[in-house]
């Protein structure tokens, strides 16, 4: 296993083909295949978890064809080089396959020579990937008691449109969690301009991850111990920058950082987010075993939604890690719940009722629901919502804290893709 030879990844459906390359390969001395996948979305799986140098992609495969699973990879993993194989090289196909991001095209049957030609030739040109730093625990230096990251659960709660009730389910969520199973529950604020945890959990003016900036490089338990914010149900709280303006000095770096710590010091990690696909949000999808989808009863959101679900797919997020969750539902929309979820495509597994004035009290009183009324309909609906994520596997997210090279931008990898050359 030495650490200078290529790394190779072969995604093909069928066993002769991955065999027969795995065979071509395993004399020469600066390659080692690290992985075999027999499909698009294993492809995928696979690469996030093992970052290899090169993958050698078939092009036809059943359920997601290669062009997909390579415009998949090169988005999340940018130091990846993709080398399409196939036995049609008309001009389209080896169009859309370099709009997906491949490097280099191979038509079957290749020999040895070209095979390693060109895995020598894309290698050299890969990127470098950018390597994180993740702070090691020190065994002794640190106070606070650390726990297996393999073992928390992280849930963000997503949407594609503002003004759904993710800041609201985040808070609600992350204090029925903490009632219900008394463990650690971290809420973590990443709409880095305009976080509204603070108000809704009346911090007053704690520390926020504005704080961890200057210290990223030494980031540990300790140090975030002391930034938290701890709320009176015993959740603690890493808030967002105290203005807009402070948000800039907050990188998706630094996210990921605070992450990988973070999952070391709780059982869950509640993320709240902002609407759009920059590197912070697909920082924290990588990170999140499972994604609560939010949205509500109006064409805008619901069209939004499908978009959100499209490019979720695109960039190879399993299907059942997101999950909806209709917010704000009523019977007045004029859209019945179920002709939302055959317009999406998909099961609604949660429903949260609408109550304007509960809702808008607790907000403005700066108290959760759930504190103040935990008889309340909304609250019933969010602690059996809480009570599903008790049950979720873990680890079956590519987890933030193995110090992996981050993943680029959705919309520079898509400009880069689609730049007319
Ligand atoms: N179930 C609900 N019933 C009534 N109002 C709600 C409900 N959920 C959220 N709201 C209101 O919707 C608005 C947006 O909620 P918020 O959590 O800030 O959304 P987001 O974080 O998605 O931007 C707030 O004014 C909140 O009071
Ligand atoms: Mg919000």
């Amino acid at each position: 296993m030495s650490a200078s030879r290529i790394r190779i990844l072969i995604v093909d459906d069928v066993a002769e083909s991955r065999d027969n390359v795995e065979k071509l390969l395993r004399f020469e001395p600066d390659v080692e295949v690290v992985g075999k996948a027999e499909r698009g979305q294993q492809g995928i799986d696979m690469a996030v978890d093992l970052i290899p140098d090169v993958v050698l992609m078939d092009i036809n495969m059943p359920d997601m064809d290669g062009i997909q699973a390579t415009m998949a990879i090169t988005t999340r993993v940018p130091s990846t080089a993709v080398i399409m194989m196939s036995v049609q090289n008309e001009p389209d196909v080896l169009r859309r396959a370099m709009l997906a991001g491949a490097r280099e095209f191979l038509s079957k049957p290749f020999s040895l020579d070209e095979l390693i030609e060109a895995v020598r030739h894309v290698s050299r040109l890969a990127r470098p990937a950018v390597q994180t730093q993740v702070v090691e625990q020190s065994e002794s230096g640190s106070s606070t008691q650390l726990r297996s990251a393999a073992d928390t659960k992280v849930i963000s709660v997503v949407s594609s449109k503002g003004g759904v009730g993710r800041s609201f389910l985040a808070v609600n969520l992350a204090v029925a969690l903490r009632k219900m199973t008394n463990k650690e529950v971290i809420l973590f604020d990443t709409s880095m301009h305009f976080g509204d945890i603070g108000v809704l959990m009346n911090s007053g003016d704690s520390k926020t991850i504005l704080d961890m900036v200057d210290q990223a490089h030494s980031l540990d338990a300790d140090l975030l111990e002391d930034i938290l914010f701890t709320h009176s149900s015993g959740v603690r709280v890493l808030l967002s920058p105290p203005t807009p303006q402070d948000a800039e000095m907050v990188t998706a770096e630094h996210v990921r950082s605070a992450l990988n710590v973070l999952t070391q010091m709780a059982d869950y990690v509640i993320i709240d987010t902002r609407p759009g696909f920059d590197d912070t949000m697909l920082t924290v999808m990588d990170a999140s075993e499972r994604m609560l989808l939010m949205l509500t009863m109006e064409m805008t959101a619901i069209k939004d939604t499908t978009q959100f679900l499209e490019i979720a797919t695109l960039l190879g997020y399993p299907h059942d890690r997101l999950r909806m969750v209709l917010n704000r539902t009523n019977n007045y929309s004029g859209i019945p719940t179920r002709d939302i979820a055959e317009n999406l495509g998909r099961e609604i597994e949660y429903q949260i009722a609408e109550d304007f004035q509960a809702v808008l009290n607790s907000v403005n009183e700066g108290t959760p629901l759930v504190d103040s009324r935990p008889d309340h309909r909304i609250v019933q609906e969010i602690r059996r919502l809480a009570s599903s994520m008790i049950d979720v596997q873990t680890a079956d997210a590519t987890n933030a804290t193995e110090g992996k090279a981050p993943r680029g931008g959705l919309m520079s990898r898509l400009r880069t893709a689609f730049r007319p050359s």
